[in-house]
């Protein structure tokens, strides 16, 4: 893994996006894989403005979403597919027809996460996956204890990841129990992965995430073999490294 600490989250938020728009430049039918949540938002806010003011082109752009909350409907102002048409799609050429996100009203879950699978493979695979991390240390939705070589599927929610979504929803007891998140390892087959932490709550994970045991207690450690991994951190999000300092890079 290359280890990129910024002074604050604008500045991680720039050279994230300054990755993304390199690997859309040098092949301009690349296929993203996209995360929602808080931290990505600074990324997709300076790939809009790329695409504005200097013709950043999405238009050959495939899409595939980690994730989304079981039973909320696309248009539900708490679903993801919501979040990526307000935070990104809306805003630049990316063709709908190129955007793939987790169904979270599907009937068979089984049956959409298989399809979810063979698609992203006939689309080539993921060139470039972006990814957040909770402060449980999940990447995509994948919890705790969630084996390192499954795929996409519906997981149930840990508590703490409900307690820290709740400052999306009017109040906790909205927040979804279970979601479809493509798994650790179909992540992990991503052939470059771009992985974003911002703030002190996720410092802990961090430290885990990159100078602690591979196990499926923080599935993000499972990047500790990619090949091709960088992770962008802000200070505060690096603060709790032992072995990695500001200017050990
Ligand atoms: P956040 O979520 O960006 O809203 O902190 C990250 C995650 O849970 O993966």
């Amino acid at each position: 893994m290359k280890i990129i600490i910024k002074k604050d989250y604008d500045e991680l938020s720039r050279e994230a996006a300054r990755i993304v728009k390199e690997a859309v430049q040098t092949k301009p039918d690349t296929v993203l894989g996209l995360a929602t949540g808080s931290t990505p938002i600074g990324c997709y806010r300076e790939l809009i403005k790329m695409h504005e003011e200097e013709g950043l082109d999405f238009s050959q752009v495939t899409s595939f979403n980690l994730d989304e909350y079981q039973g909320l409907p696309a248009d539900h102002p708490q679903s993801y597919n919501y979040f990526m048409y307000e935070n990104l799609f809306n805003r630049v050429n990316i063709n709908p027809k190129n955007i793939f996100i987790p169904d979270g009203m599907t009937e068979n879950v089984e049956k959409f996460s298989k399809e979810y699978e063979e698609k992203i493979k006939e689309a080539g695979g993921i060139d470039l996956q972006i990814l957040g991390i909770g402060s449980d240390g999940h990447i995509g939705f994948n919890e705790p204890g969630t084996p390192l070589d499954s795929r996409t599927q519906l997981v149930k929610l840990a508590e703490s990841t409900i307690e820290d979504n709740s400052r999306f929803f009017e109040k906790k007891e909205d927040v979804p129990r279970f979601a479809i998140t493509m798994g650790p390892q179909t992540i992990f087959e991503a052939k470059k992965i771009l992985l974003l932490a911002s703030g002190e709550n996720k410092a802990e994970a961090v430290a885990k995430l990159i100078e602690g045991p591979i196990t499926p207690q923080i599935t993000a450690s499972v990047l500790q073999k990619h090949p091709n991994t960088i992770v962008i951190l802000d200070e505060k999000a690096a603060s709790k490294l032992k072995k990695h300092g500001r200017n050990s890079f």
